[in-house]
């Protein structure tokens, strides 16, 4: 694995691996690092549509809202190269702040259509702004014809895909299926600060939400459906921050649930903000 710190070692690995195959594809999964098994799931499938596979980690500051939580977001380098090395990635690229922003942090505007305005563009307010600045920062700089981003971040993926078609950007951007843990909690880089207790008490997210589905059997009154998940929240130390059901297309809150409405959820257990969503085409 090369690892490359700016544009011009970037640009260079990228050539040396075109050299041995002109036509190969660049595959590119951008990450703030901390890595897990649900990075990997992102490489395997870059692995299996594209030639040469690029990982970025870079904590993106410029997404955070919160100076706490960009100071204890969870930092393991060398084990996250260790990761990377072992599933295959071709290209680590791991620049610092100038690389990535080399004329400062620059106004950035994007119309996104509203579907960046509520959930976490309510809660965390210009962390799209900063989203969209790094990742379409990064298209620039690694040119892949396919990028991989997790299903988890469902808001996300959304605004990138529109990002995508706003600028006209030659990317096709794929979602990948969330992982989870044996327990059910979706692996995310910040599980890294839970101790095995809050672990095992994060486990209620995802069967709050199995228990939204149940409810769906019912009813498809979005209203009914958050009262039974909330009711799972009850007798737990978690705090429900939102519970919002919305299209798949849209992103627009909807009262009536139907195959095409996914329902998000978000959770602080102590003090690490826990993100999950499901979806209605999944309940069985
Ligand atoms: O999902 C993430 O880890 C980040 O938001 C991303 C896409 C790497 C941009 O910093």
């Amino acid at each position: 694995m090369i690892i490359a710190k700016n544009q011009s070692e970037l640009s260079a690995a990228i050539a040396a691996l075109k050299n041995e195959n002109p036509s190969a594809k660049v595959g590119f999964v951008p990450t703030m690092g901390a890595l897990h098994p649900g990075h990997m799931t992102l490489i395997a499938n870059a692995r299996q549509q594209t030639d040469i596979v690029v990982c970025s980690i870079f904590v993106n500051p410029t997404q955070f809202n919160n100076p706490k939580d960009l100071e204890t977001y969870p930092r393991t380098i060398d084990a996250d190269k260790e990761l990377l090395l072992r599933n295959g990635c071709n290209i680590l690229l791991l620049p610092d702040f100038d690389s990535v922003y080399p004329n400062g942090v620059l106004n950035y505007e994007i119309d996104l259509g509203g579907i960046d305005k509520h959930m976490e563009g309510a809660f965390r307010p210009g962390h799209f702004k900063g989203v969209c600045m790094v990742v379409e920062r990064f298209f620039e700089m690694v040119k892949p014809e396919i990028a991989f981003f997790g299903l988890k971040d469902f808001q996300q993926l959304a605004v990138i895909k529109k990002m995508v078609q706003v600028k006209r950007l030659p990317v096709t951007i794929v979602g990948v299926p969330i992982a989870r843990a044996e327990s059910g909690l979706a692996l995310s880089s910040r599980n890294a600060l839970l101790s095995d207790t809050e672990k095992e008490e994060a486990a209620l997210i995802h069967k709050a939400l199995l228990s939204g589905m149940n409810r769906y059997k019912e009813t498809v009154d979005a209203m009914a459906i958050r009262s039974k998940i909330e009711s799972e929240f009850l007798n737990s130390s978690l705090t429900v921050e939102y519970i919002s059901f919305v299209d798949n297309n849209t992103l627009q809150e909807v009262n009536k649930v139907d195959a095409n409405t996914t329902v998000c959820i978000v959770v602080y257990c102590g003090n690490v903000r826990l993100i999950d969503n499901m979806q209605f085409s999944e309940a069985k």
